[in-house]
């Protein structure tokens, strides 16, 4: 049985990387982060400093081992600290393109052959990613949940050509080293949960926009009705309109169904950078 990763490197520190980034050092791994710029890297720290602060604040985790997390997580701007880890996982904007990208720059500069190279994609089929690489057999799809501190699941994706060895080493590292339940799904947009829930939150937009009823009677609806943690409009708040708007994208350009395509109010408020509570506003004002 091969040994478990202990260098840990994470592509982009937003909302997705500063989580997976804490609980990969919360597991005593050493992180190198990533980020694109001085700016970005600095704004990703903070957030892992805010993050890490609730936990303590919550019981979570105790002082010393917030300190201790903290102490082996590296936030830069220079890809090329990823060279010597044995997993790396990109988490950047949800954006095909984008992270095309990162699967080619990454793929240079991971020097072990036997490094897994893994996405946090909601939807973008893993073969993509995997064939902007060298090395398709060690790329792997790991999807976590928002907030990743806190929801327990981890989608793990392989695609066609991912070897046994990448899928074991993967599945191995989030059960064991982080405590995560794994859920398999085959590589298809979407995966498991996006394909089941983004029709959902798109239903309850075109609810909304239809006048049908307010946005805190559905959300009222969904939570005291269905006992849901949150309703579909402030959950969409809490993972970006934008990034909604993107996976739901990816499902229709996959399936070709109505119930995934955007409906004309994500769109126009993604225009108007209305993208949720990462901006103070969205289907709710969060800045008063
Ligand atoms: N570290 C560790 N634990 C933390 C924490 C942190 N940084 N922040 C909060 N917690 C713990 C709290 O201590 C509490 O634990 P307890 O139940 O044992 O006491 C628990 O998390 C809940 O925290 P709060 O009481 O502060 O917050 P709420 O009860 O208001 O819950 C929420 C907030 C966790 C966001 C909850 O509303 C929820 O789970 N909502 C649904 C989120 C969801 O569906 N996410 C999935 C989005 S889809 C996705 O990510 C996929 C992507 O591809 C689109």
């Amino acid at each position: 049985m091969t040994q478990l990763p202990t260098r840990v490197g994470v592509v982009g520190c937003g909302l997705m990387g500063s989580g997976i980034a804490e609980v990969a050092a919360r597991a005593g791994r050493d992180v190198a982060v990533v980020e694109s710029d001085a700016v970005a890297a600095e704004r990703g720290l903070a957030r892992i400093e805010r993050s890490l602060a609730t936990a303590v604040a919550r019981g979570k985790v105790s002082e010393d081992d917030r300190a201790a997390a903290l102490d082996r997580i590296d936030v830069s701007h220079d890809l090329d600290a990823l060279a010597d880890r044995e997993l790396v996982i990109e988490a950047v904007f949800e954006d095909e393109t984008a992270k095309v990208a990162v699967f080619e720059r990454v793929d240079k500069v991971v020097e072990a052959d036997d490094a897994v190279l893994a996405s946090n994609t909601s939807s973008i089929p893993i073969m993509k990613l995997a064939m902007a690489t060298r090395r398709p057999e060690s790329v792997v799809g790991l999807h976590f949940f928002n907030p990743v501190p806190v929801l327990n699941l981890v989608e793990l994706v392989p695609s066609l050509l991912t070897a046994d060895e990448t899928i074991e080493r993967s599945e191995r590292f989030a059960v064991e080293a982080l405590g995560k339940r794994v859920i398999r799904s085959q590589d298809r947009a979407g995966f498991v949960v996006n394909a089941l829930l983004i029709p959902y939150l798109l239903s309850s937009i075109r609810m909304l926009e239809s006048g049908f009823a307010t946005a805190e009677d559905i959300d009222a609806g969904m939570v005291e009705g269905c006992a849901h943690p949150m309703g579909p409009l402030h959950l969409t708040d809490l993972i970006g309109l934008d990034t909604t708007m993107a996976v739901a994208e990816s499902l229709y350009e996959e399936f070709k169904e109505p119930l995934y395509a955007p409906p004309p109010l994500l769109s126009r408020m993604v225009d108007a950078g209305l993208l949720g509570r990462k901006t103070g506003r969205g289907f709710y004002d969060y800045q008063r």
